[in-house]
Parts: structure tokens; sequence; C-alpha cells
């Protein structure tokens, strides 16, 4: 190569184009305006507000000193605890020999997009990093839209129609349950009825869980429940333990996909070799010794969710933004179509990229556009992520004295002020594009 020479034509040109995971890169933009001085409410990113549960940081303490290479399919104390924890939460019998343990759940569900044969059946609005990760893997997505009346999620009907157009024998369909960006969860008995195409279309599903122990009525509905034979369940410590940072996630595989199962393992071992030792061992312990201070911590997390996504949702919407209510995690999916007017007499256009960007100028409210979740770059509607406050005090608040305290507006007022002040923000916004 030529001294001054810039390298071009050096990458696949289906990625030619590709850019990072839009709401890391959001993350990263909404960040540098926060720490150049703007007072940001960034209700654009999903990062827990907790800290992780205390009993698990001092377990992983004492494993700092673990620097070995460890088996692929994780520590077999790790998944034993694993396999106690889903028969305990949801009523599943997980086979302690069917695991892979990864960097997050996030780099296995793309091994799995990478190694699978068949087309790919992905619902949207979608989570942001799904349709990248399937290309990256070379294939193109089968989207299919959901809608607000259905609560956006996957009707048996529509999933039938895109398995008939599929050209290829299996079909892979990525269920994300609880909802991102949705926040909403299957019923039993939609998840029976989707059970039912699957088993008849010859589709295999890739149930990512990650949210489930943040479902607020803390009755999650398991997609292994209904079709054992052909789910693989994706899911990890990110959510509920609030562990993101430490990337550790597990899949699991039923018996009779053994041969994606072996095809992901080997992937997994040239990829990322093993999940970090300190994390397997100290979780491992913490799981073993400590599940009451875990189920209390995750309830109580749960239980101030659920009261900030109830403030945010009446409050957006008296001003008219239209919304599914949350039922688990992070997340509720928002509709501003009532500003269009008002926008596109003042910008002279109104799609989700206007919408974002004025009510990052003139709001000071970070929220991602519809495109950014697969949905029609001309629609008003975002995810709505109610976590930009610092969790640990009302967490704290709630484990002194927890049968005192009510989780009502005073207590999010209190205890989750910039929530508070974006939602206000926000409903100014509004009312100036309304009235
Ligand atoms: C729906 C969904 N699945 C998977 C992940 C990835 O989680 P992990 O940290 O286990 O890679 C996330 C994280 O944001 C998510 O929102």
């Amino acid at each position: 190569m030529k001294t001054k020479e810039i390298a071009r034509d050096l990458v696949r040109d289906d990625l030619a184009n590709s850019k990072p995971a839009s709401n890391l890169a959001f993350n990263e933009e909404v960040k540098a305006l926060i720490k150049s001085g703007r007072k940001i409410s960034h209700f654009g990113f999903g990062l827990s507000p907790f800290p992780v549960p205390k009993c698990m940081v001092d377990c992983v303490k004492e494993f700092a000193h673990a620097n070995e290479y460890l088996a692929i399919a994780g520590i077999p104390e790790l998944r034993e605890e694993i396999v106690k924890f889903h028969e305990r939460y949801d009523n599943i019998s997980l086979n302690v020999d069917n695991f892979v343990m990864g960097p997050g759940s996030k780099q296995l569900i793309y091994l799995v997009m990478t190694t699978f044969k068949g087309d790919i059946i992905l619902p949207a609005p979608a989570w942001v990093t799904y349709a990248p990760q399937i290309r990256l893997a070379g294939k193109e997505p089968r989207i299919i839209q959901t809608d607000r009346e259905s609560g956006w999620k996957l009707t048996p009907h529509s999933l039938e129609e895109a398995a008939v157009l599929c050209g290829s024998r299996w079909k892979l369909l990525i269920h994300t349950n609880p909802g991102n960006p949705s926040g909403t969860c299957y019923t039993h008995e939609e998840l029976e009825a989707l059970s039912a195409v699957c088993r008849r279309r010859s589709i295999i599903v890739l149930s990512d869980e990650i949210y489930a122990r943040l479902t607020f009525s803390r009755d999650h509905a398991s997609m292994v429940q209904h079709y054992p034979e052909g789910t693989i369940l994706t899911t990890g410590f990110s959510k509920w333990a609030s562990a993101g940072g430490w990337r550790l996630g597990y899949a699991h595989f039923p018996d009779r996909l053994q041969e994606l199962f072996s095809a992901v393992k080997s992937a997994s071992s040239h990829t990322h070799s093993c999940a970090p030792a300190p994390m397997q061992y100290g979780v491992a312990k913490a799981l073993r010794e400590f599940p009451h201070e875990l189920d209390q911590y995750m309830n109580n997390c749960a239980k101030i969710l659920q009261a900030v996504s109830n403030f945010c949702h009446r409050e957006l919407s008296s001003v008219g933004v239209v919304s599914c209510k949350s039922e688990a995690g992070y997340y509720f999916i928002t509709d501003f179509e009532v500003v269009r007017n008002g926008l596109l007499a003042r910008k002279k256009k109104a799609d989700g990229e206007v919408m974002s960007k004025s009510m990052l100028e003139e709001a000071d409210v970070a929220l991602m556009p519809a495109a950014s979740f697969l949905r029609p770059a001309d629609e008003l509607i975002s995810r709505f992520c109610f976590v930009c406050f610092d969790g640990a005090k009302g967490l704290e608040a709630l484990e002194s004295s927890s049968s005192s305290v009510v989780l009502d507006d005073d207590f999010v007022r209190q205890y989750c002020p910039p929530v508070v002040k974006g939602v206000e923000n926000l409903k100014k916004w509004v009312k100036m594009n309304t009235e």
C-alpha cells in the first residue's frame, strides 16, 4: 500500500453502508451533548437504572482472580443454578447440557442467525439490533409489521402468511417477549396459538426473554412452556440483575435442535471462546446462596419500573400521545401523531427524523425515530425508555420499609425527578405543536 493511499472497497458490498448500532450511536451523541452542558432528558436508551444487587457484586469480587478460559457451555455450577432458576420462575425444565454461555445474549443471538440456514422472520417494531445482525449474517430479514391494536404483538395469521412466503424449509422466528420496544407481553393463549403455526410451518423460535424477570405482574409466560421442542431461549443478567456491562448471557437449545446447537457452540468457540470467568463463578454463587435477596431485588425493581411507566403513560396520554401501556421492562411505544400538523406548519415536514430533531432542539428530550425500529420513516412513533433516573435511592427506600412505601406519583416525583422533568418538557413541546 502506498504511503498516502486511503484504502477503499474493503468492505463486503452488502455491508458497505452499515453503521454502528443505532441505539448505541444515538446514545453516544446524546451523551456528548450532555457532556457539553446541555440538560437533556434521555428517553432514547434502555439501560437499567438500578445498581447490580450487592450480593452479586460481592460474589463476583471473590472471583476476580479467575483468569482461565472456560468451556463454551459455561461452568456446570452456573448451568445448574440457571436450570433451577427457570424451573422456579418459568415452570420449565431446561437441560443442563444444552447451554451455550456468551458475553451477553446479543452475541449468541447473532451466532444463531449466522449459523441458521433458512429464512429469518422478524416482527416489527423490533429491537434495533436484530436486522443489522441478520444482515451481518449475510441474510435479509422477512419483516412482519404488527400494530397497536394487537399490543404490537405478532398474530398467528400474519406469522402463517409470512411463513408461506418463505422459500426455505426451516424458518427462524425472532420472538421478543416481553417486547422491546413495545414493553408488552404475550399471554399463554397467544403463545399457544403461535406454537400451532410454528409446528405446522416448520418454524423454529428464538425466544428472546431478556426482560422476563421484569414483568410487572410477576407472571411471565415463556415460549418454552408452549413449544419446548422448537424454542431456543436466550436471556441473561443484563436486565433483571442490571449487569449489562458484565456481559453474561446464555442460550438454551432443545434436544431436537442438536445440529444447530453444535454449530452455535462451534461458532462460539471460534469467536468469543467463553463467557467471562469471574462473572460465571460469581453469579453461580449468588444464585445459589442468595435466592431470596435476588427475588426481593427483582420484585422491587419491577415495582418501581411499573410506577414510573404508569406515571409517564398517564402524563403523555393527557396531551394526546397515544400508547399501549407497558407490562414489563423499560419501554413503551408512544405515538406522537397529534403533533403532525404542528410540525408541518413549523418545519414544513413531519417525519420521525424531523420530530426527533425538533424534540432534542426545542424540548431537550432525546427519543429515537420510528425507522430505528423498522417502522415507516414518516411515522411519528417512538420507543419511550422511562429509565433515565438513578434507581438506587428508590430501591433503598423499598428495601428498608417495603410494606409502608406507596409507589404512587409522589414516589416517582421524589425518586425519579429526571423522568418527571423530561415528561414535563415533552408535554410542553406537544402542546406547542397542537395549540
Ligand atoms: C431485546 C433485547 N435482547 C437482547 C439484548 C442484549 O442483551 P445482552 O446484554 O444479554 O447482550 C438487549 C439489550 O439491550 C435487548 O434489549
